[in-house]
């Protein structure tokens, strides 16, 4: 029997194009919200004995995650065989330890939560800094696919002379594949950051790269305080619009907007977050590796 995939919260219709690459039959789910913010969940399709494929857009994860739950729960009464869950923003990372006394570690919380309801995951390039592998902290088999051949496809499509940028030290091992991957230079900056929209970010002198376009590739824009301190201080020291590039492009507030203003050249993001900067489609990379944990069942 083919699997299904249900979606919740795909305002960009992506769900088809995964269905069809993983060979799922498209499945129908309804979400309702009462007038009191609770919502309600159905799922229209039988799930009885199928593997199901659960797509979620989780950027604002705190409006999405409770209906998300109910609809795997759900599944899994309705006697679906395994319910795998396709997340290709994961969220919470970036809290990945008790920064100050008291605090959750929301990245081990959450993955506890996603834990208990699937059975599976396969994300987009999460945000590991703190934790080496998801395995520390999710007791289901993940899967990663990683976005850097994406990235550098485009940058050999449309930059000439590109000069990787790498924001802070986190960033390093994406700049670090996509620099290989598209033969460019790399340079990984240092940041210090004072508050959620308030960071530092030291530029070095970029005489060594003479004529080169600098691209900066962060995993995550969030606030874009990392990206447009970034581009300003580029552009202080004398380069071209550099192109910016981010993964999981939550742009929250006016961060498109800052990013430009900064002086930023061209902005693209992939579409593991839905988005009007998204360039990039991360549907074959998701597709690959469902396919192998479906086919490993
Ligand atoms: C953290 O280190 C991440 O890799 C990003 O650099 C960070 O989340 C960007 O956040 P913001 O856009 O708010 O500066």
């Amino acid at each position: 029997m083919k699997p299904l995939l249900l979606a919740l919260h795909d305002q960009l219709g992506l769900a088809a194009g995964l269905a069809a690459a993983i060979a799922a039959e498209p499945g129908a789910t309804e979400l309702r919200r009462f007038p009191d913010g609770e919502s309600l969940v159905r799922i229209a399709t039988p799930v009885d004995g199928r593997d199901v494929v659960v797509l979620a857009f989780l950027d604002r994860p705190d409006d999405k995650f409770l209906s998300l739950a109910f609809l795997a729960r759900t599944a899994r009464e309705l006697g679906a065989r395994r319910v795998g869950l396709v997340v290709p923003y994961l969220p919470y990372m970036r809290q990945d330890t008790r920064f100050h006394d008291g605090e959750a570690v929301s990245a081990a919380c959450f993955a506890s939560l996603v834990s208990r309801e699937f059975d599976w995951l396969v994300t987009i390039d999460p945000h590991l800094h703190r934790y080496d592998t998801l395995a520390e902290i999710y007791d289901i088999p993940c899967r990663i696919a990683h976005a850097a051949p994406l990235i550098s496809g485009w940058i050999a499509a449309h930059v000439d002379t590109p000069l990787l940028v790498g924001p802070d030290a986190e960033s390093r091992q994406w700049v670090g594949a996509v620099a290989r991957d598209a033969g460019a230079p790399a340079i990984v900056l240092s940041k210090t950051r004072h508050g959620d929209r308030s960071v530092t970010i030291e530029v070095p002198d970029l005489a060594r790269w003479p004529d080169h376009t600098p691209v900066l590739v962060d995993d995550i824009i969030s606030s874009g305080h990392t990206l447009a301190e970034t581009v300003h201080g580029l552009r202080a020291a004398g380069a071209p619009p550099p192109v910016c590039i981010g993964v999981h492009g939550l742009f929250a507030g006016d961060a498109f907007n800052l990013l430009q203003k900064a002086g930023a050249g061209r902005i693209l993001s992939t579409n593991a977050v839905p988005h009007p900067s998204n360039a990039l489609d991360v549907t074959g990379l998701l597709a690959a590796e469902i396919r192998d944990l479906l086919a490993g069942a």
